[in-house]
């Protein structure tokens, strides 16, 4: 029976604008844009919206970093994750950014609902200043020395080394991290959200029969509610990249009060495009559903503020919060050393992206539990299962369809039980599915591939083939084979939107649609076979996480430190251990199968000669390097990388991942000048 039909907006939490996207942020994403789709086969309509997180401190910083406007700043980071995004398959109705005149005015109209019900109230703090800067300074701003085991160098909140929790102004020798001056401490009045007020509030909406939330997310919320909320400070002084407080000139909304917002402002300029009705949305009882994809960490955000904020609004609230944990890479958490600290774009330009997205949902059951991304594991995983057990049933059976039966498939099917066996699991793979549960999908499906399989070893289409009078039988049997092919890729569709389209144009079919099961393709023509999808090698892996190593190791791309606040000063002693010299490029060459490296020979005076892989590929041809005076890092230890052994590093300058410049003396200079 066909389940009633839904309306639901889901969301992915907001990406920062600062850094770029990495295989860890794809979990959620990818996580939802299957549950979207699978939705949408099913008949339901969705309205899937996100955008950048676009304002804060970090961002503020680093757009000054950068030398540039933070307008202009978010406007580039955001174009990388929509390209990001695209090619992975996430396919929102809407993108939009939190800096957006949408929600400027929602923001403005919740924080107004807010203070008008009586639930904010203003306190003034003693906050860290930084006195060059002439700014406040988040804890995370505030560097020194543990005050409990005397480490050093450690955040104004917290300690890695003990684990010890403080305020900054209980760190010994603090300094701010943004100049290194030594902070003040300065009283300014702040604005606070009265969560109190609201806890009995967020329980009954927790409480409430259709609220969904994971029982591991729901056992924290409730932890958190054993006591009262303390009141949540949602402003912030100026200098602060956001929205000004409608009644507090110099006073900014908290990155995190506009930030779930932005969920609404994307929604708003997506309803504005389709002249839809933006308030029946956001109306307390709403009857579309909305449901919030997010990671682990900012659980608190959306279980306890989120709710109380739209409540204490007088709106809806989420139907559902869906948690994913963290991912891990070969077993351990993501490393620049290692190569596992992988950029989405770095993956794509390796790796077909439709790839992971059937690896996650392999590995994704409905639990936090964090994920690990096996590199071996996963070209394992892609060759058995989508090569080996789902491909390979159009590879085996269509050639024969082309070259004996004129590109038609029979008027009956040989084997019609075998289809029914697939389709008795609709309703099994749904239910995994709408549980997000697509490590169960993803089960069912290959067994069912796998018996499929069976059955054509049975068959040997390729042994009928051979024999005479059995052309009906051979002609009926891959028809039959093609039509499973067909099911398993409408099963599919959600994970591997890409390659099942393909599968289906092949089949001269329509987009995969769940109530499209029941039909058998039969006296259909087909269109000729081309290979769907090849197998993948770890050698690919291994030119990917090289890249991701060198990415960083070139220091031309490694765009996720633009967001950190400067460097921490060193002393001149640490300088003079890096040795500087003036180098000559006497050749410089490009690298079989790598996309961003040079090789460069490079002529360092009484050192000798240096071979150097530079990440710089993309801004200089070869020829124009040649003879060209460089400056390098030539006591770097040599690194041994896929390319050969890199003997030091040429000094480059770029923006994060923009496009790099090698620095280089004035003429006159000579080659193994040492630099002081
Ligand atoms: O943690 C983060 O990356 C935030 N930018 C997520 C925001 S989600 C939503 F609330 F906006
Ligand atoms: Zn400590």
């Amino acid at each position: 029976m066909a389940p009633a039909s839904r309306e639901i907006l889901v969301t992915n939490a907001l990406p920062y604008a600062n850094g770029p996207i990495h295989v860890g942020h794809l979990v959620g994403y990818i996580q939802a844009d299957i549950w979207v789709r699978f939705q949408r086969a099913r008949g339901h309509k969705v309205h899937y919206v996100c955008a950048d997180d676009a304002h804060g401190t970090p961002i503020m910083l680093a757009a000054e970093q950068a030398g540039q406007a933070p307008e202009d700043f978010i406007r580039g980071v955001q174009a990388e994750h929509e390209a990001d995004f695209a090619a992975f398959g996430v396919a929102f109705d809407h993108y939009h950014s939190t800096h957006s005149e949408e929600n400027r005015a929602l923001a403005t109209r919740i924080y107004t609902a807010l203070r008008d019900a009586g639930l904010i109230e203003t306190r003034t703090i003693e906050q860290a200043f930084d006195p060059e800067k002439q700014m406040f300074l988040p804890d995370r701003y505030v560097r020194g020395t543990c005050p409990r085991c005397g480490a050093e160098d450690q955040y104004g909140d917290n300690c890695e080394s003990c684990g010890a929790t403080y305020t900054p102004e209980e760190l010994k020798h603090p300094r701010s991290a943004v100049s290194g001056a030594t902070p003040e401490w300065k009283p300014s009045e702040h604005y606070f959200f009265r969560l109190a007020d609201m806890q009995q509030a967020i329980v009954d909406w927790m409480d409430a029969p259709d609220t969904h939330i994971q029982p591991a997310v729901r056992a924290k919320l409730g932890e958190w509610m054993r006591e009262a909320l303390r009141a949540w400070d949602i402003s912030r002084d100026a200098p602060y990249f956001g929205f000004e407080i409608p009644d507090a000139p110099g006073k900014y909304f908290y990155v995190w009060l506009d930030a779930p917002i932005g969920y609404f402002a994307s929604l708003k300029a997506l309803c504005a495009q389709r002249g839809d009705d933006f308030e029946r949305f956001i109306a307390a009882g709403s009857d579309v559903e909305m449901w919030h994809f997010i990671g682990k960490d900012i659980v608190n955000f959306h279980g306890l503020f989120w709710p109380a904020m739209l409540q204490g609004a007088g709106m809806r609230t989420p139907t559902a919060l869906n948690v994913n944990g963290y991912l891990t890479v070969n077993g351990a958490k993501m490393s620049k050393s290692r190569g596992t600290f992988i950029r989405a774009a770095t993956w794509r330009a390796h790796v077909n992206p439709e790839l992971l997205r059937y690896y996650f949902a392999a590995k994704l059951a409905n639990g936090v539990e964090d994920l690990d991304l096996n590199l071996e594991d996963f070209v394992a995983r892609i060759n058995s299962d989508l090569v080996g057990k789902y491909v390979n049933i159009a590879a085996r059976c269509a050639g024969f369809i082309h070259k004996r039966f004129d590109g038609r498939l029979a008027d009956t099917v040989h084997d019609p039980a075998l289809l029914d066996s697939l389709r008795a699991e609709a309703d099994a793979i749904a239910a995994a599915y709408e549980a997000r549960n697509y490590a169960s999908a993803v089960r069912q499906i290959m067994a069912l591939a796998d018996a499929v399989n069976e059955s054509i070893q049975d068959i040997a289409p390729w042994k009928l083939a051979k024999q005479e009078g059995q052309e009906a039988l051979l002609h009926g049997a891959c028809t039959t084979f093609l039509n499973a092919f067909r099911i398993l890729s409408l099963y599919l569709s959600p994970i591997l939107p890409d390659l099942t389209a393909r599968a289906l144009q092949f089949l001269q079919d329509e987009a995969a649609q769940w109530d499209a099961l029941s039909r058998t393709l039969t006296h259909h023509p087909i269109a000729p076979y081309a290979p769907l999808l090849t197998r993948v090698d770890t050698q690919t892996m291994t030119a990917m996480t090289d890249d991701a190593r060198s990415d960083l190791e070139a220091k031309t791309d490694a765009p996720e430190t633009r967001g950190a606040p400067q460097a921490d000063t060193i002393d001149i002693k640490d300088f003079t251990k890096v040795d500087l010299r003036v180098a000559r490029i006497v050749r410089a060459e490009s690298v079989e199968g790598a996309d961003k490296l040079l090789r460069l020979t490079l002529d360092v005076g009484i050192l000798g000669e240096r071979q150097v892989l530079a990440g710089i590929k993309a801004a200089y041809a070869p020829e124009d390097l040649e003879g060209r005076l460089t400056v390098i890092v030539a006591n770097l230890a040599p690194r041994k990388m896929r390319f050969g052994t890199s003997e030091g590093m040429v000094a480059a300058a770029s923006f994060g991942d923009g496009k790099p410049f090698l620095l280089s003396p004035d003429s006159g200079a000579e080659p193994g000048m040492r630099l002081a």
